[in-house]
């Protein structure tokens, strides 16, 4: 069974003062019966490390462990203050950055050889989807950013629309179902039955309090990446509960 995941990325939001969101989720959820992940900016992480019950990740690395690249952070460097996870290959990277999935595979290869969970992203625009090109461009990036030593414990896979991403809107249940079952496919089929079956999928985008229970019941819809809704323990919580409850 795969053990379910309400992972938050914060991006970039939140200062010092933002910390007291998780005392308070903490002490909402003092065992929680899924998996919770908070991905604060980086100037928190190693604080966040330090007081917050639950894990912790990063929402970017480098690809490499050290050298001469100035601004950048290593997963290695993540690891050391305490991150058990790393996001890699958002859109919102893919898109500012041109950061392409062959950078997102080296990245996620680093992550992991650094003994972090890689959370690598994918999603389609809306124009693709639209195009009917929806699951071309999943399978091509699924296939262009995932690394060869997948397991269980060191990749999860975000399946976030672009077109889902902090605008209120979110693909129907069928939708959301149909990529899932092709992800996990594509992943049964590259790394054989046990690893495909058992690397989580998450789903992102708009998700909120009223919309994540139902979304939870989608088959292969293992967890969620929730972005605005994770930035309140007001709203997290929630969703947590609708986590559990799935
Ligand atoms: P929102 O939940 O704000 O739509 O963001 C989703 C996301 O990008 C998480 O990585």
């Amino acid at each position: 069974m795969r053990r379910k995941l309400a992972a938050g990325n914060w991006k970039m939001n939140g200062l010092s003062g933002q910390l007291t969101e998780l005392e308070a989720l903490a002490e909402a959820h003092p065992k929680p019966a899924v998996d919770v992940l908070i991905c604060p900016p980086v100037t928190l992480l190693a604080t966040a490390a330090r007081q917050c019950p639950f894990d912790i990740g990063a929402q970017d690395c480098h690809a490499n462990a050290s050298g001469a690249h100035t601004g950048d952070v290593s997963a290695e460097m993540l690891r050391d203050v305490g991150a058990k996870a790393v996001i890699v290959g958002h859109s919102e990277r893919r898109e500012s950055y041109d950061e392409h999935s062959d950078i997102v595979r080296a990245k996620a290869r680093a992550a992991q050889q650094a003994g972090l969970m890689a959370i690598v992203c994918m999603g389609e625009s809306l124009a693709q989807r639209e195009a009917q090109n929806t699951l071309d461009i999943i399978g091509g990036q699924l296939a262009g950013s995932v690394p060869d030593n997948a397991t269980a414990e060191n990749l999860v896979i975000a399946y976030e629309p672009i077109w889902a991403i902090g605008t209120g809107l979110v693909p129907s249940l069928a939708q959301i179902g149909e990529v899932h079952g092709f992800i996990r496919a594509r992943l049964e089929r590259r790394f054989g039955a046990g690893v495909g079956r058992g690397v989580r999928i998450l789903y992102g985008g708009s998700v909120k309090p009223d919309n994540a229970a139902e979304i939870f019941q989608v088959p292969d819809v293992d967890g969620a990446l929730v972005g605005g809704a994770s930035l309140k323990a007001a709203d997290f919580s929630p969703i947590i509960n609708a986590l559990e409850g799935a």
